[in-house]
């Protein structure tokens, strides 16, 4: 982790994901970005993520690639292990034996949803379903491998490509007078611009270090990393359809998730505190209300009418 800038070299993998490909864009300061696709390094064959890194040989490895289809994973629970589970550990003991480090992101759905509160990151987990098991062995690995680490857990990621729960409110809105929506689960939507830009942040404090050795000893650990605040689906969507530049607005109707069963279930609460990734690295994520705004007037080349 000690090297210039201008001979470092940081491997992002999914660069088609949400995350991934904001991540290939927000760390190009720091060093000579590797982004790869799937097709170059598929996370469920550990032969060729070893081989990968090993040609690579990056100061840092950051992995936002996941399985993350969560209903499938019900049915695919051995393919989302490998995945979510088993790479996170291979990544991890790889980037040990060179003497780098590992940025990995996990979620909100390896708790069970029963607490009062905003989850802590030492709060203890029971992850409800196949993709937050997969996901939670996955932060077991990488901790059990004594590599250098941050795994970053995130809620209700969207953005303006990929699958999110946006595009599909943006959707459907022109389509239907009227939407149903879940209003009583919980959780801080949060941008994939967010998390890469902290994500960035986070590894520039990391780079700048006088002392790899010791900042990494005592940071290396769990944080969340989610938008601030909170809201229900029902919430967010209606944010969306109030914020949004579209020539009709449909009516949102709050409903129990009992309504709306899907073969995953969901954690009524997800919120998330922050408060450890303020209080460690001194940063913090934006209202998630504003992160929006600025999605939505920012994010999308043209306005969400003028795509359709
Ligand atoms: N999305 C959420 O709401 C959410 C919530 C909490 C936490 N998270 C976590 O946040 C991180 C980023 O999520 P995201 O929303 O950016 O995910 P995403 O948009 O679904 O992207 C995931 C990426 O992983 C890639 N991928 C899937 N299987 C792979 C494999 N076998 N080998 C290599 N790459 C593979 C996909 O490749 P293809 O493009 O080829 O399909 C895709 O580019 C993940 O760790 C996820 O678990 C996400």
């Amino acid at each position: 982790m000690s090297a210039h800038n201008a001979t470092r070299t940081i491997l992002v993998t999914g660069v088609n994901g949400q995350v991934g490909y904001e991540l290939a864009r927000t760390l190009q300061g720091l060093g000579t970005v590797v982004a790869v696709d799937r097709a170059r390094l598929d996370l469920s064959n550990p032969d060729q993520i070893r081989a990968v890194v090993r040609d690579v040989r990056p100061a840092l490895i950051v992995n936002p690639a996941a399985y993350t289809a969560v209903d499938k994973a019900e049915q695919e629970f051995d393919l989302a292990m490998r995945i979510n589970g088993e790479a996170p550990g291979v990544l991890a003991e790889e980037a040990k034996k060179l003497g780098a480090a590992l940025i990995h992101y996990s979620t909100d759905y390896v708790f069970n949803g029963e607490k009062d509160g905003a989850y802590v990151e030492d709060d203890p987990t029971d992850p409800q379903n196949a993709y937050g098991r997969s996901k939670l062995a996955g932060e077991q690995a990488i901790a059990a491998s004594g590599a250098n680490h941050l795994v970053l857990r995130t809620s209700w990621v969207y953005g303006t490509r990929g699958k999110n729960f946006l595009l599909t409110m943006l959707r459907l809105g022109a389509e239907r007078p009227e939407l149903k929506v879940v209003a009583d689960q919980f959780g801080a939507p949060t941008w994939c611009n967010t998390i890469a830009t902290l994500s960035a942040h986070l590894s520039a404090q990391a780079f700048a270090a006088e002392d790899s050795a010791k900042w990494w000893s005592e940071r290396s650990g769990v944080y969340h990393l989610c938008a601030g605040d909170a809201t229900s689906w029902h919430g967010f969507a209606s944010a969306i359809f109030e914020l949004a530049d579209l020539p009709n607005k449909p009516n949102t109707l709050p409903i129990p998730a009992a309504d709306y069963p899907t073969p995953a279930a969901r954690p009524a609460n997800s919120r998330m505190s922050n408060e450890k990734l303020a209080r460690v690295f001194g940063v913090a994520a934006p209202h998630w209300r504003d992160a929006l705004k600025l999605c939505l007037t920012d994010g999308f080349p043209k306005s969400p009418a003028a795509r359709s």
